[in-house]
């Protein structure tokens, strides 16, 4: 597997073979962390990471695995920087190619990673649009795999709004590996029509399924892995939260919905989630809306099928070997 130069944008552009190298890689170097043996596979080199969204993991995570592979990383932050504001995509591309090796963006449109994608000369890594958020499906399939041995055949079920940056993303890579992916949601939170017919196309060769879904004990049923996101996604505005409570609660993530799954299953989430008083958005929808938990209930994702937190670290080893792979 070369992937050598390639900009990593969407799990689209990658075959299901390169998808489970990058899988592989990332084990082989949680491996080697583990072990403590040194893997500096890109010394001397730099990589710029730009957030126009808030991150907790996958800032850190961009940091801490560029420097195992001993290079140096710049931070520029949702508001520290002329991107966007004074100097264009296309003009910030052209700079920051030149000073660095690679360069991550998280950001709005996936029309904007890939406008800077195509005026780099260095491989550009998407660290979350609106649209996908790739990084995060390799993470959860690797925490998938260490947990089930293998991919193809598992049922995979999404709660929640399967339209926006999780849903599509998943399915794409459902679809890739072989997997019986299920959007879970009313008929509105389905995902784009067009994303859907193409995974149903890549999902066939694979052996796996596509599936929309709007009744839970016939979505859940017999599932390997639940999943769900946040109701509402950094960017969007705060007006749409009373819709999306009264839509989304009946897809919540609870002990019941749990029961209704494979006795195997586990509950995943790409984090944060509202699960609890513990924040402050979480205190303010409380105050207005009176509820205690959103997406998933307190229970489960404290309960022992929660695999949340072995699914955030496996985001660095896995945002390690896209960098080490294309670098
Ligand atoms: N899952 C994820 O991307 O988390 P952050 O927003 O903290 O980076
Ligand atoms: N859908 C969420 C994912 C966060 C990792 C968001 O875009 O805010």
């Amino acid at each position: 597997m070369n992937l050598k130069g390639r900009d990593f944008l969407k799990l689209l552009d990658y075959t299901s073979e390169e998808i489970l190298g990058l899988i592989d890689l990332a084990a082989d170097l949680k491996a080697k962390k583990k072990a403590g043996v040194p893997h500096r596979l890109c010394e001397g080199k730099n990589v710029a990471l730009i957030f126009e969204k808030t991150s907790t993991r996958t800032r850190c995570s961009f940091e801490v695995a560029a420097y195992d592979l001993g290079m140096g990383a710049t931070y520029l932050d949702p508001t520290g920087s002329q991107i966007g504001k004074k100097e264009s995509i296309a003009d910030t591309a052209r700079v920051l190619s030149s000073i660095y090796d690679g360069i991550e963006y998280r950001g709005f449109g996936q029309e904007i990673v890939e406008e800077l994608a195509k005026y780099s000369s260095v491989p550009v890594w998407n660290g979350l649009t609106n649209e996908f958020h790739p990084t995060q499906i390799l993470a959860d399939m690797l925490t998938i795999r260490e947990r089930f041995g293998v991919l193809k055949g598992l049922k995979f079920v999404y709660m929640g709004d399967a339209r926006y940056n999780m849903g599509n993303s998943l399915m794409v890579g459902c679809a890739k590996l072989g997997l019986h992916f299920v959007a879970c949601a009313p008929e509105k939170y389905f995902p784009n029509a067009e994303l859907v017919e193409t995974c149903k196309a890549i999902a066939a060769e694979n052996g796996g399924s596509i599936t929309l879904e709007s009744d839970v004990q016939k979505a859940v049923s017999g599932a390997n892995v639940i999943y769900t996101d946040v109701w509402v996604s950094m960017g969007e505005p705060d007006e749409v939260w009373a819709e999306r409570i009264a839509d989304l609660t009946p897809y919540q993530v609870n002990a019941s919905v749990m029961k209704m799954a494979a006795k195997n299953a586990v509950f995943m989430h790409c984090l944060p989630a509202f699960h609890d008083l513990g924040t402050t958005v979480g205190k303010q929808i409380h105050e207005k809306f009176g509820i205690t938990e959103m997406e998933v209930s307190h229970e489960v994702f404290e309960s022992e099928q929660s695999i949340v937190f072995a699914e955030a670290e496996n985001h660095m080893h896995t945002i390690k070997a896209v960098m080490a792979a294309t670098l």
